[in-house]
């Protein structure tokens, strides 16, 4: 196993995980546990990790540079298990080798991990690290992902180690934005975000924002997840400042499921609706035992540049189906409404007894930050032509309603 040159003394040395599909909640066709090895002209610093078990992984790559026995020093950036899982063997095979991370890093490990006798070194925003003519600038960056997480700098080569912020989940033996290609490296960068991201878009503008300031040159991004940013480091600084702006399209996302298909006639008929002024649609049917339809991931995605969010559901024992509950359980947990610009939506559904699905949809929404409008309706059994066509008007107003947006 090979090591990967970002620039002189600087390499890719971590793990690909080929087969890991569901992650956070979400689906991925794989993905890279990076870790990087810095090498000065006095010491050599290891930054960050892998999930436990790929330590023969790494050691394996870091041994094509050299033997890990001359890591001066570890960079622990963000003690998630993803990152840090490889942390205790090689601090078993490297017991007086000092860690650097942020001090609730710190304190996190040793909830972890066995931390006795580990030489742990707190750093904060500015301190540096001197690695001979390569020199470590850390900043604290709490939220992004965790509590614990820090930014490393690389000053002399003009590279960020952001860990989790600015990666992708894809395994591919591309190790660059380059080699990927670009379209595909920010469709997976966009579902990153969608699906972790949303809810610290405000701190994530204001550390874009603090590192701007700093007036520091980024040529290259290296995150810890997919490919390294090495010809596209602006498009993807862009590309986050945008999505957590809450930049969006003129475009409608239906989420629904569906027991005998009357929720489903009603769902087409507002997508026609919308089409019918024009507006971008995404009809998204549920993943269920019985329907391929689509994974909650992939609706997140969907909606991070959607403007309106339109929810439907039957209502089975005075609730919303089970699938629709564990949707908007997840919407509310990645809160939309942290975006800078405001999504609006509404509920529709089917019910048969006393109903109640349309109402706890819209409290979702409005638990998610999504600003819910008038017209979402409940049809009893099956939807006639009077409530297809009021379904299909309300389409039609919720295109028009953004378009004017
Ligand atoms: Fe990739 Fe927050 O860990």
């Amino acid at each position: 196993m090979k090591a990967v040159k970002l620039a002189p003394g600087v390499h890719w040395v971590g793990a690909i995980d080929w087969n890991l599909r569901e992650y956070h909640g979400y689906t991925l066709p794989g993905t890279t546990y990076n870790a990087y090895l810095v090498r000065g002209s006095e010491k050599t610093a290891l930054i960050d990790g892998a999930y436990h078990g790929f330590e023969k992984e790494v050691i394996a790559r870091i041994r094509s540079v050299c033997d890990p026995s001359e890591i001066d020093c570890i960079v622990v950036n963000h003690i998630e298990m993803d990152h840090s899982g490889t942390l205790p063997e090689f601090m078993r095979r490297m017991p007086d080798t000092p860690i650097y991370c942020t001090a609730r890093a710190k304190a996190g490990l040793a909830r972890h991990y066995d931390t006795t006798g580990w030489k742990i070194h707190v750093v904060r925003s500015g301190d540096t690290l001197d690695l001979g003519g390569k020199t470590l600038t850390f900043l604290e960056a709490p939220m992004l992902h965790w509590p614990d997480s820090m930014f490393t700098y690389l000053g002399e080569d003009a590279i960020l180690f952001p860990n989790d912020a600015f990666g992708q989940h894809v395994a591919s033996a591309a190790r660059f934005d380059d080699e990927l290609g670009i379209d595909a490296a920010m469709a997976h960068a966009k579902k990153f975000f969608a699906n972790l991201i949303i809810p610290l878009a405000p701190k994530v503008l204001k550390k874009l924002d603090e590192v701007g300031k700093l007036g520091i040159d980024i040529r290259m991004i290296a995150p810890s997840h997919g490919i390294i940013w090495r010809w596209h480091a602006g498009e993807i600084l862009k590309a986050y400042t945008d999505w957590s702006h809450g930049v969006s399209k003129d475009k409608v996302t239906i989420v629904y499921d569906t027991m005998h298909g009357s929720t489903t006639m009603l769902a087409k008929a507002i997508a026609e609706g919308v089409m019918s002024e024009g507006v971008d649609l995404r009809l998204c049917l549920l993943r269920d035992g019985r329907y391929e339809g689509t994974h909650r991931s992939d609706i997140v995605t969907e909606i991070l540049d959607s403007k309106a969010v339109l929810v439907g559901s039957p209502t089975l024992q005075d609730e919303v189906l089970p699938t629709v509950a564990g949707f908007l359980s997840y919407l509310r947990g990645l809160q939309p409404g942290r975006l800078t610009a405001k999504k609006i939506g509404c509920g529709f559904g089917s019910h048969g007894g006393m109903g109640g699905a349309v109402a706890q949809i819209e409290e979702a929404l409005k638990e998610a930050g999504i600003e819910v409008i008038e017209g979402g309706f409940q049809v009893n059994y099956r939807p006639d032509e009077d409530e297809l066509t009021r379904a299909y008007e309300l389409g039609r107003r919720v295109a028009r309603e953004i378009r004017a947006r």
